[in-house]
């Protein structure tokens, strides 16, 4: 059954990882505009917002590199209601943040169609800053015909303080499904009712209501009333005992009612913007099988806890690669081998698969270039996920550069370098490239900060394109990134 957690963009996520037709339902509830601090953004316990989310935050509202790439992705997909949808929408809006997040919103749309069963069902959780045109685009992505309901969240427990208009108490979810074939399991809840309609009382031969002593008609609760679209759940509280502090967290109770609703027993449930995990809590507790997904470290993190918490004897994978430092703290405490495929990927170079992986071989990743006519050349990588890092560490890469005939060692390191191991590295000199006429670093350190920030990178080029494909691919992601030098295909 799958229990996995990603971290990443979830478009990254749902190509790359999610096979089609897998899943039997998605829950959805992304970040929209509505208060930026509020329903975005969030602080790690160290008080700071995460550079991740601040990232997404921006690749999501602003119309940017990433918008017109996506569009351009969306004009070329074999849909063309979205495609002509997302033209009509650019006519309307021109390029603003409500055209960017719909870009954005369209290609995932897209994905999450591919991935669902043909029985499947997706609810999209929004509010009436986008719900007008995001119904408008999950008819284009999953057919008019399959729309099943407007669900109203109403939060009657919210205190809103609006004086201009009035207040603003519900979200709505767009219930969509893959095909009329769906699973559909109706719901009951107890529902209040006035006591006259289960009381009959005959007073000489009058039929009268059942008051309470100010006159006022009395309720009571009723089971076995099937639930309709409107679902009065209150929203959490600060004081609520689910509260984890996330806030945009949703109540268990609405992620229950959606599961047991649209899947059985044993069946996948995919949230891509997962949060603080409401979904994947909800379906491990109802037993079905879930991905979550998730673009911060906090928000992973977060999940994790919670779910050790809650299910202390299930365990769980936790796949992906960080996106800020933190993420990356996390991973090489967590999973040393993972961290070390994750460091290597960063500077384009294939963890070291060979027999000599180990730790004395003191290889972690390798390469060849080739940057003149006079064949290949080794360049080494040394991955160090440790707290501290010291100067014999750097010596070593030396003596690895000796032994292994390697023209350039690559020292990547979570821990800043200190002063005298900048001093060792400068003593292993310079290797001079005759093809290119320029010197580079033998021993070159860098920084995972400064290789997730584009502020480092490695320094040498290959004139041999063909060498590695696979490296040249990882290559153009950190071209993306900023590490533009590391140039592969020049
Ligand atoms: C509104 S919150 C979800 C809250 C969640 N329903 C809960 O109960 O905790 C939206 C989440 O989407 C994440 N996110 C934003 N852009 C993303 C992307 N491109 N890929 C994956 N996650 C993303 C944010 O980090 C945030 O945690």
């Amino acid at each position: 059954m799958n229990r996995d957690l990603y971290y990443g963009d979830n478009l990254d996520v749902l190509r790359n990882s999610i096979a089609a037709a897998s899943v039997d339902l998605i829950y959805l509830d992304p970040p929209f505009n509505s208060k930026r601090d509020y329903n975005l953004l969030f602080r790690s316990p160290t008080g700071q917002e995460s550079d991740a989310q601040i990232t997404a935050f921006e690749d999501t509202w602003h119309w940017g590199e990433q918008a017109s790439r996506e569009y351009q992705q969306l004009l070329r997909q074999p849909n063309t209601d979205v495609a002509e949808l997302i033209q009509a929408f650019e006519k309307f809006l021109h390029h603003n943040d409500v055209m960017a997040y719909l870009v954005m919103m369209a290609n995932r749309l897209l994905e999450l169609h591919r991935v669902l069963k043909p029985t499947g069902s997706v609810y999209l959780h929004c509010d009436p800053t986008a719900s007008h045109y995001l119904k408008i685009l999950l008819d284009a992505v999953f057919g008019k015909e399959n729309f099943r309901n407007e669900i109203i969240w109403y939060y009657y427990n919210k205190y809103s303080a609006g004086t201009h208009s009035f207040a603003k108490n519900f979200d709505q979810i767009l219930f969509y499904t893959k095909s009329h074939r769906h699973v559909f399991n109706p719901i009951r809840e107890l529902r209040d009712q006035p006591i006259r309609q289960l009381v009959r009382e005959n007073v000489g031969g009058v039929l009268k209501n059942r008051k309470d002593e100010s006159g006022r008609v009395m309720y009571r609760e009723v089971a076995d009333m099937k639930v309709d679209a409107v679902w009065r759940i209150p929203c959490l509280q600060p004081a609520s005992r689910e509260m984890l502090g996330y806030p945009t967290q949703k109540p268990l109770a609405l992620l229950e009612r959606i599961i047991q609703a649209s899947s059985n027993e044993g069946d996948v449930v995919l949230d891509p913007f997962c949060g603080c995990g409401t979904t994947v809590h909800a379906a491990e507790k109802l037993k079905r099988g879930w991905i979550g997904i998730d673009i911060t470290h906090l928000a992973i993190s977060l999940i994790e806890k919670r779910l050790k918490r809650a299910f202390p004897t299930n365990s769980f994978n936790v796949h992906g690669t960080p996106k800020d430092l933190d993420g990356a703290r996390d991973l090489a405490w967590r999973d040393k081998d993972e961290f070390q495929k994750w460091a290597c990927s960063l500077v384009g170079v294939q963890h070291y698969q060979g027999k000599k992986k180990g730790a004395d071989s003191g290889i972690d990743g390798q390469f060849f270039i080739e940057d003149d006519n006079q064949g290949a050349k080794k360049i080494v990588v040394s991955v160090k996920g440790d707290e501290h890092v010291g100067v014999s560490m750097v010596r070593d890469l030396k003596a690895v550069l000796e032994r292994e005939k390697a023209v350039i060692g690559l020292f990547v390191t979570l821990a800043p370098p200190t002063r005298p191991m900048v001093t060792e590295a400068a003593t292993a000199g310079l290797y001079h490239s005759a093809g290119y006429n320029e010197d580079w670093s033998r021993v070159q350190i860098l920084t995972i900060e400064g290789l997730l920030n584009g502020s480092e990178r490695p320094i040498f080029k290959n004139m041999n394109p063909a060498l590695g494909s696979r490296q040249a691919k990882r290559e153009s992601n950190l071209r993306h990134r900023g590490n533009v030098e590391m140039a592969l295909d020049e």
